[in-house]
């Protein structure tokens, strides 16, 4: 596999992937992934790659992959410690996490272990499990998954900062077991299957064809595999769907926002059984807000001022469900 020396972390994870059932596709998914990372892709690559660079190797310390704040823990010198710090904001907004790296607090945007913490308790035991992440971010649920037990963890997202920040996730705490490639779903081979768990959560509303990102789930998952589904919903009746005209939320991607009774059909509709809904909640101003690691708006300002239960646009204000599924 001739992966270039910056990418040289991802060589150990491609040789775990092919021994644990994908070797099939491994090749092609090497090569994207070193394609994708190529500094005329993006032009911020060059320097987050320079921020790779200056990360601090501190003496390994404590993994820790259990708990709300995923890191490790360690004897770290204070001037090492603001180098680390100055290189992980070089990779500025942090979107997802928390991470805790020797004594270096990443408040993210996001309170992702509060969404780990929903879902969690409802999960097949992800021990000894092959999963896969769809639209992973920088991979924060990746790193509680395998706390949780999994065996491998493939990671997958577009978005090539999030890919940057987890290989400085990855460079101090060196795991071969995960990995977050810059791929979309789309990118995965059209043959490739066997995951035991597949997670697709904050994906689908971003997809103009909800139903054909399910067929694909569906068929990256091994027979009787679990899906885990997270995505926007509305309330209302069955059959009810918002097609934001504009931006929802001031996001301007958003296509399909389903009611929770529209959402279980499309997803029995798509050949999963045993479809159960084990959550729903609102979105809060203290899940996602503006940090020093995430400095630009965040969810306040998507608010209407004067009625929080509407986004600016005057529509319903988010809230996500979670949905298991049998493959
Ligand atoms: C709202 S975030 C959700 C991140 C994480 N899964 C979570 O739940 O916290 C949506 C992510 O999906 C990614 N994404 C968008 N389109 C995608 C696609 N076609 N395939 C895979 N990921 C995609 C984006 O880059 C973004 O990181």
């Amino acid at each position: 596999m001739g992966l270039s020396p910056s990418l040289s972390p991802l060589r150990a994870y491609f040789e775990r992937l092919g021994g644990a059932g994908f070797a099939t596709w491994v090749p092609a998914l090497a090569r994207l992934t070193e394609r994708r990372l190529e500094p005329a892709v993006h032009g911020d690559l060059p320097r987050w790659f320079s921020a790779l660079a200056a990360l601090p190797r501190p003496t390994p310390g404590q993994v820790v992959l259990d708990a709300p704040a995923v890191g490790i823990s360690g004897m770290i010198g204070l001037e090492d410690r603001a180098r680390l710090r100055n290189a992980l904001m070089e990779l500025h907004p942090w979107r997802k996490g928390p991470f805790s790296l020797y004594g270096v607090e990443i408040d993210s945007e996001w309170r992702s272990d509060w969404k780990w913490g929903r879902l969690a308790p409802h999960l097949s035991p992800l021990a000894g499990r092959r999963v896969l992440d769809v639209g992973c971010g920088n991979g924060y649920h990746c790193w509680r998954a395998l706390g949780a037990g999994a065996e491998l963890v493939l990671g997958i997202d577009p978005t090539p900062l999030y890919v940057m920040q987890f290989l400085a996730l990855a460079g101090l705490m060196g795991s071969p077991r995960t990995a977050v490639l810059p791929l979309a779903l789309e990118d995965l081979p059209a043959d490739m299957t066997g995951f035991d768990t597949v997670l697709s959560m904050g994906v689908l509303y971003h997809r103009r064809s909800p139903l054909d990102h399910l067929r694909v789930l569906r068929r990256l998952l091994r027979p009787g595999g679990e899906l885990v589904l997270e995505t926007l919903v509305v309330g209302g009746a069955d059959g009810d769907v918002l097609v934001p005209a504009g931006r929802y939320a001031r996001m301007r991607n958003v296509w399909t926002v389903p009611g929770l009774a529209t959402l279980e059909s499309w997803i029995a509709n798509s050949g999963f059984q045993a479809v159960r809904m084990v959550d729903v909640t609102a979105t809060t101003t203290a899940e996602q807000r503006s940090t020093d690691w995430m400095r630009f708006e965040s969810l306040a300002q998507a608010l209407d001022p004067e009625d929080p239960g509407r986004t600016v646009e005057g529509l319903p204000a988010p809230r996500r469900a979670v949905v298991l599924a049998a493959g």
